[in-house]
C-alpha cells in the first residue's frame, strides 16, 4: 500500500471506531485492506513510538534473556498478542535482528488481522517462521518467550485481560507500548505491580520498588514519555492530510511502556541503578528547568537552575534520548548529572 492508494473512508471509519470505543465490542477489521489502510498510517506512527521504546532498551544494554529463546537454535520466539497488521512484532524482529528470531507468533481475535500480519512479517522477514497461535496454545502452558503487546488495553475487558496477564505469566520477557494516556498508563502501572514478584522492571523504571506514581500526592500524574516526531513529517502533504483528518497533533508522540523480564537466580546487573527516569516531558522556563523525577525513593518534583548546569538545561530543552540521568543534588535541587547514555569516562554534564 502506497499513499497514492490509501483509503480515506477506511481511516476515518477506523478513527471512529477508536475514538467512540465501538472498538472494544469486538473484531473491527472487515478486509484486508483496512489493515493495510492501518499500517501505513496508524500503524506506522506506532511503530515510531516503539522505535523510542526500542531506543531506549538499547540505552539501558537490556538485551532479552537466553531462556527467551527456548528452541531452534538458541534463537528468540516471539509472540505478538493483538497483533493487528503486526508492527509491534516485525519491529520486534528488526531490534533483535532476523538472524536472531526462531518464530514469530501471532494473535488476534480477528483471522484477518492474524493473516496480514503473517504475510507482511514473511514479506519482511523470509527466514523467520511465522505462525498464528492456536487457542490450545493460549490455554496450554507453553513457554512465551518475549510477549509483545501493543495498543491493546482500551479494548479489552476485565477477563480478556485477566487471560493476557496469564499469558504474560509465561513469557520470560515482556515489551508492552501503549498510548501515554493517563487511563492506559495508571492500567500498565497495576499490571507491573501484579507482575513484580515474578518480574524485574527493565525499562522505564530504575528502580524494583513500588511504583512511585502510586503514592496518594501523585495521584494527578501518570507514566508517560514523548517519541521524536519523524524528520520531514511536517513537510509531507500526506501526514498532514492524515493529521488533520484523524485529529491527531503530528508534533506529539505520547506512550506508556512497561519492559520486564522473568526474575532469575542470579539477577543481572542493574545499568540504571541510582539513576532516575524523567516522566513526561522537562518543563523549561527562562533560566530554570522542571522535571518530573522518578527515583528509587519515589516520584518528585526537581529543579534545575541553568547556571547550575547549562549542559543539561540544554539536553532538557533537546533530549537525544530517553532521559536517564544521575542527579547531582544540593538539597532537593539538581545541580548537575550524568546522562546514562553517555556513561563514558568523563560523561557528567
Ligand atoms: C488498536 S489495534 C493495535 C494493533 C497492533 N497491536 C498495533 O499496535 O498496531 C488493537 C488490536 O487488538 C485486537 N484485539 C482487541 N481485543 C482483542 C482480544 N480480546 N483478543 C485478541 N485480540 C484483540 C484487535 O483486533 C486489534 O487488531
Amino acid at each position: 500500500m502506497t499513499w497514492a492508494e490509501i483509503d480515506w473512508n477506511v481511516l476515518d471509519r477506523l478513527r471512529g471506531l477508536f475514538i467512540s470505543g465501538e472498538a472494544a465490542k469486538g473484531a473491527y477489521w472487515t478486509s484486508s485492506a483496512d489493515l493495510a489502510n492501518y499500517d501505513l498510517t496508524y500503524g506506522e506512527r506506532i511503530g515510531w513510538k516503539w522505535d523510542a521504546v526500542l531506543r531506549e532498551l538499547d540505552q539501558r544494554g537490556w538485551r532479552p534473556p537466553s531462556a527467551a529463546a527456548p528452541a531452534r537454535d538458541g534463537k528468540f520466539a516471539l509472540l505478538d498478542w493483538g497483533c493487528g497488521s503486526g508492527i509491534a512484532g516485525r519491529r520486534m524482529i528488526r531490534w533483535l535482528g532476523a538472524d536472531h528470531v526462531a518464530v514469530l507468533r501471532l494473535w488476534d481475535h480477528s483471522a484477518l488481522a492474524a493473516d496480514f500480519a503473517e504475510q507482511s512479517a514473511r514479506k519482511s522477514f523470509p527466514g523467520v517462521a511465522v505462525e498464528h497461535l492456536t487457542p490450545g496454545f493460549l490455554a496450554g502452558d507453553a513457554p512465551v518467550g518475549i510477549l509483545v503487546i501493543s495498543h491493546v488495553l482500551n479494548e479489552l475487558p476485565a477477563g480478556e485481560l485477566l487471560a493476557l496477564r496469564g499469558l504474560a505469566s509465561r513469557a520470560e520477557a515482556i515489551v508492552w507500548v501503549e498510548p501515554g494516556t493517563q487511563e492506559v498508563s495508571r492500567a500498565l502501572i497495576e499490571l507491573r505491580e501484579q507482575l513484580r514478584d515474578r518480574f524485574r522492571a527493565v525499562a522505564p523504571c530504575t528502580h524494583q520498588g513500588a511504583c512511585g506514581l502510586l503514592a496518594p500526592d501523585n495521584a494527578r500524574h501518570w507514566c508517560h514519555h514523548f517519541a521524536p516526531p519523524q524528520p520531514g513529517i511536517f513537510a509531507d502533504s500526506d501526514w498532514v492530510k492524515f493529521g488533520r483528518r484523524a485529529g491527531i497533533d503530528l508534533r506529539s508522540l505520547p506512550y506508556s511502556f512497561l519492559a520486564m523480564e522473568r526474575r532469575r537466580k542470579a539477577e543481572p546487573e542493574d545499568t540504571a541503578a541510582g539513576f532516575a527516569r524523567v516522566i513526561g516531558e522537562p518543563r523549561c522556563y527562562k533560566g530554570f528547568a522542571k522535571v518530573l523525577s522518578c527515583e528509587a525513593g519515589g516520584v518528585s518534583e526537581r529543579m534545575l537552575q541553568k547556571r547550575d548546569s547549562p549542559g543539561l538545561f540544554k539536553q532538557f530543552g533537546r533530549p537525544e534520548g530517553a532521559l536517564v540521568c544521575r542527579w547531582t543534588l544540593a538539597g532537593e535541587r539538581i545541580v548537575g548529572g550524568e546522562l546514562l547514555s553517555r556513561l563514558t569516562p568523563g560523561g557528567g554534564i
